[in-house]
């Protein structure tokens, strides 16, 4: 029998090595041979979806970004709570659109592969798809995430990044989530789709420092619309273009608009004002840069996918993603 201190070695060894098991990486075509063809299916599927509904697709693209930032991407996101406690209860998730879009194309997906494929994956294959069909870049997402099946309203409460933050709380907010201020700049750039309602930036119009004041940032004449849009400091009702120049299209619109001072909220205004993220926006307002937004997208969505995720023998694959957890 191997000596007291040599067993533990050997057990210390077995143990590091289930834990790779458990902890492997994502990697691309992960179910190359347990359900070839999911992306195919997964894009067909929305390309319908998106034939129906255009504007879904901004949707779909805030959804990851949203279940990522909170607890990894693995999908908590979806869950639903009896008593309202869960991810998607929390103020900044009460505009997320795309819920029964997910949930669509996984009926889809698990009747082609049951319990093998997972809501996380779907999530991050829909905000690719999403971008493609958007006239944006093409990338091959990683895959091989699994679901959580925790999902708590304070943790979206504090790890959301707020729309009034500056750069400096904005990239404090990318940081706890291994993200750069690059990150931060370039995936900024997915309000190149999209609307906001109008309370996520009205103060900026109505209320900038408390006393009735309109944002001083702002270029005069996209505050006039703006006010004429609003009508007031709560109106639920109306959504605005994030990108003003094309809402549907993923271009350099956004960059565009922000550099004219028509940044919608203030986190998207802020970006110019900080030397580095706004040296980004200077050189993204520029045409020819389009292809270099490409590709720094497609690098900084697949760190955002990297998040927290939770592969091996982690989590679950649940047959409908928004169960109930309490
Ligand atoms: C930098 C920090 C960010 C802040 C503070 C922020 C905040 C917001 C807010 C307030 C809205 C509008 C919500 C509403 O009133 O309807 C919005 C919309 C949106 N956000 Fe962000 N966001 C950030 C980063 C991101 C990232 C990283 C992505 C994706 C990679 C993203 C994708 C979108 C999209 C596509 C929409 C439009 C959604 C729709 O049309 O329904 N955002 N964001």
């Amino acid at each position: 029998m191997a000596p007291s201190s040599t067993r533990f070695l050997i057990l210390l060894a077995a143990a590091s090595l289930l834990a790779s098991f458990a902890r492997a990486d994502l990697q691309y075509d992960f179910y190359n041979t347990s359900c070839p063809g999911v992306e195919t299916l997964v894009r067909d599927a929305l390309n319908a979806t998106f034939a129906a509904d255009s504007t879904i697709r901004s949707g779909l693209l805030r959804f990851h970004f949203h279940d990522c930032f909170v607890r990894g991407c693995d999908a908590s996101i979806m869950l639903q709570s009896h008593n309202g406690t869960a991810e998607k209860d929390a103020n900044p998730n009460l505009t997320l659109r795309g819920y029964e879009v997910i949930e669509a194309i996984k009926a889809k997906v698990e009747a082609a592969c049951p319990l093998v494929v997972s809501c996380a994956d779907i999530m991050a294959m829909a905000a690719r798809d999403a971008v493609y069909f958007s006239e944006g870049p093409d990338y091959q997402v990683e895959t091989g995430r699994r679901d959580g099946n925790v999902s708590m309203m304070e943790e979206a409460l504090s790890d959301l990044p707020p729309a009034d933050g500056n750069v400096t709380v904005l990239t404090k907010f990318f940081a706890v989530k291994n993200l750069t201020m690059k990150d931060l700049v370039v995936l900024s750039g997915a309000h190149t789709l999209g609307v906001s309602h109008c309370p996520s930036f009205s103060h900026r119009v109505y209320n900038y420092t408390g006393v009735g004041d309109e944002d001083p940032s702002m270029e005069a004449e996209y505050g006039q619309s703006l006010n004429a849009t609003c009508g007031g400091l709560d109106n639920v009702a109306t959504v605005v273009p994030l990108d003003a120049v094309t809402t549907e299209k993923f271009d350099l619109g956004y960059y565009q608009s922000v550099y004219a001072g028509k940044g919608l909220l203030q986190s998207d205004d802020a970006l110019r004002h900080d030397s580095l993220t706004g040296a980004y926006v200077g050189v993204m307002n520029n045409a020819s840069s389009l292809d270099t937004f490409f590709a720094d997208f497609i690098v900084s969505m697949i760190n955002m996918g990297r998040i927290g995720a939770r592969t091996g023998t982690d989590g679950e694959i649940r047959e409908t993603c928004g169960i109930y957890v309490d």
